[in-house]
């Protein structure tokens, strides 16, 4: 049976995802979903009645997780033809002023565990599957305040190009989309509500129109996807600026 993992599935733009897998790849119909709050993951179950979901409550900043995943794996050998690493956090908040415990997080969630699903879950795939990674904006340019986050981000969308080169020869393609702000937990959880004035400022994306785009452009087998002009733009501007303008312009 063709397998989605979806992590970060409880909220957010992974909730979306979960949403609107079925409408651009409907041959997959058994769903892993990952998060900590398992009781919203079976919610999400009781809304795909023609699926088979499994609902896997596990906390990615421990690698016992990873033991658990890889254990399932060798058990069952699915065949996963998506694998959707969108689970993530952003903290606010300067090098040495935040609790060290929050700074590495924000590593130990978006890369540590980006990185060995990734690993793990590569061999159980077949020719045609898809990759999409969970990046930012926050990628493109480091951002002060959150220099934590945009540099665990800048290592998404590089481990993304670099992965989608290396899965060539076996027909895996490896998408990032690269959001701007949205309005999720993602914003409360990260203690950016109220107190950054950037997010204040920014354009907003919408989730359910990223989660399309970005489903999208993975079956497009696009590398980047970045939705909305602004940040197109954005990106752009951020390849072509001196580094040491673009990191005072984009403090967070
Ligand atoms: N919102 C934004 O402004 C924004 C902008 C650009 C990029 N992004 C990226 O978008 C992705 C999704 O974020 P979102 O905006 O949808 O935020 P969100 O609503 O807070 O969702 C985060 C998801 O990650 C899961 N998660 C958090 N810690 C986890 C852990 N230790 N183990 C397992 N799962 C964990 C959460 O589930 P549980 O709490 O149930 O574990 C939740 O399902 C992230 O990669 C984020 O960096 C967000």
């Amino acid at each position: 049976m063709k397998t989605a993992i979806i992590t970060g599935a409880s909220s957010g733009l992974g909730r979306e995802f979960v949403r609107q897998l079925a409408d651009v790849f409907p041959g997959i119909d058994c769903y892993w979903l990952i998060a900590r709050r398992r009781d919203r993951l079976e919610e999400m179950a009781a809304g795909l009645p023609d699926k088979t979901v499994e609902c896997l409550g596990l906390d990615l900043c421990d690698t016992m997780s990873f033991v658990a995943l890889q254990e399932k794996l060798t058990a069952e050998q699915p065949e996963v033809t998506m694998l959707i690493n969108n689970a993530g956090c952003g903290y606010l908040g300067s090098l040495g002023q935040v609790e060290t415990s929050t700074q590495t997080r924000m590593i130990d969630l978006n890369l540590r565990a980006l990185t060995a699903i990734t690993n793990m879950v590569i061999p159980f795939m077949p020719e045609g599957s898809r990759i999409i990674n969970v990046s930012s904006i926050a990628s493109f340019c480091p951002n002060p305040r959150m220099t934590v986050y945009s540099s665990t981000k800048a290592y998404v969308s590089s481990f993304t190009v670099g992965l989608s080169e290396e899965l060539r020869d076996k027909g895996i393609t490896v998408t990032a989309v690269c959001p701007g702000p949205m309005k999720t937990e993602f914003l409360d959880v990260g203690r950016i509500t109220g107190n950054s004035k950037m997010f204040a400022t920014l354009p907003y994306c919408d989730q359910v129109r990223v989660a399309a785009g970005t489903l999208r452009a993975a079956k497009a087998g696009r590398t980047i996807y970045t939705p909305r002009l602004f940040y197109k733009f954005y990106r752009v501007v951020a390849k072509v600026a001196p580094v040491k303008l673009m990191v005072k312009l984009a403090k967070t």
